[in-house]
């Protein structure tokens, strides 16, 4: 089967298109016939190792798994003999940042990782970005137990992630302020922001008000500089470790004293996430930004502009386009 594969950490061109075996599925393991994936964030964070960290995980000097692709959308090919919640013909996405795979024509699952139907009348472009932006947000959310009527910033609202967040945050009833550049506020307002905050032209972090949640989707402030927004017991997140690393170890201080915290969760996906994400894509109250569609053979095009921080959204790897 066709995939795009890389032996070595680094920028984009690392990434070849090779033929490896199609893998076949055990007692236990399903293998879905990829229809559309995403080059994200994540797999740009694991393919770089920019941050030593993802080596602990992937491989201290080369990867270990060779095919990255950590969101999917596809139709079931085979199931194990054991496989019972899933039959050859459905239509499934999910996501999984342990095995990957989803740059290649076929992904193996095992029945219990993440990854479920995909809700009726979704294309598969859509159902691939539902899950990367969207679980990391919820993680946030979650931490920061966000209710009914909280005051809520999100900077970055036209990320992956600061999108999902956005939309996550209205379904949880809280009141959101979003900062993005001009040409998509109205995206963002379309998203359900209350109120959209250009950045070119207004800085947030001197904005006279408070906040319960100050999110930076997009890792480009820092506790200090927002401290003066948050509400006594406010929270302020951020999806990058901060300067020197400050973020987790201010997270870590928090836990020992009250007041105005830092949090950094680790970002675990469960198959309920996926299934929750199923429930509200089907209820329509959630709906991923798309920016753009690569074929396969152009993934070395599509790293590169996910790279480049400007992507609004997610960007789609389609296995039904062609290169040109
Ligand atoms: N290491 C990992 O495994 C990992 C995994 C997931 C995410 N992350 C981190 O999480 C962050 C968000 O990822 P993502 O995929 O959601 O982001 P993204 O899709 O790469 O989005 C970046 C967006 O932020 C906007 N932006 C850039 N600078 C901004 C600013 N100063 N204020 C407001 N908006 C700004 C950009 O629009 P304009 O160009 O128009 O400004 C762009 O639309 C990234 O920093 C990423 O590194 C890391």
């Amino acid at each position: 089967m066709k995939a795009a594969v890389y032996d070595s950490y680094g920028p984009p061109e690392v990434v070849k298109i090779a033929d490896i075996p199609r893998p076949e599925p055990s007692a236990q393991q399903v293998l879905v016939k990829v229809h559309a994936g995403t080059v994200n964030r994540t797999d740009c964070g694991f393919r770089s190792a920019e941050y030593f960290i993802t080596r602990l995980f992937s491989g201290l000097f080369n990867p270990k798994i060779k095919v990255l692709g950590c969101e999917f959308a596809g139709v079931v090919e085979s199931v194990g003999d054991k496989v019972e919640k899933f039959a050859p013909g459905d239509k499934v996405f999910g996501f999984n940042d342990m095995h990957w795979g989803g740059h290649a024509e076929y992904i193996l699952l095992q029945e219990k990782d993440a990854f479920t139907h995909i809700p009726p009348g979704l294309s598969m472009d859509m159902a691939a970005a539902l899950t990367e932006g969207a679980h990391y947000a919820l993680c946030y959310i979650r931490a920061a137990k966000i209710k009914q009527g909280d005051k809520v910033l999100v900077n970055g609202g036209t990320g992956a992630i600061g999108s999902a967040a956005i939309q996550l945050l209205k379904y949880f009833g809280a009141n959101v302020t979003a900062v993005c550049d001009t040409e998509y506020m109205q995206v963002v307002a379309d998203l359900g922001a209350d109120r959209v905050i250009d950045y070119t032209k207004e800085d947030f972090t001197q904005l006279n008000e408070s906040f319960d949640m100050v999110f930076d989707a997009v890792g480009k402030s820092t506790f200090g500089k927002t401290k003066r927004l948050l509400k006594k017991n406010g929270k302020y997140a951020s999806t990058e470790l901060g300067p020197r690393g400050e973020n987790p170890f201010l997270a870590l201080l928090g836990t020992l004293k009250k007041g105005k915290k830092v949090l950094f969760p680790l970002p675990f996906i469960r198959l309920d996430d996926v299934e929750f994400i199923a429930k509200i894509s089907a209820e329509k109250r959630f709906s991923p930004l798309i920016d753009r569609a690569y074929s396969l053979d152009q993934i070395v095009d599509a790293y590169r502009y996910v790279d480049s921080g400007q992507k609004r959204g997610n960007v789609i790897i389609s296995m039904t386009l062609s290169a040109n």
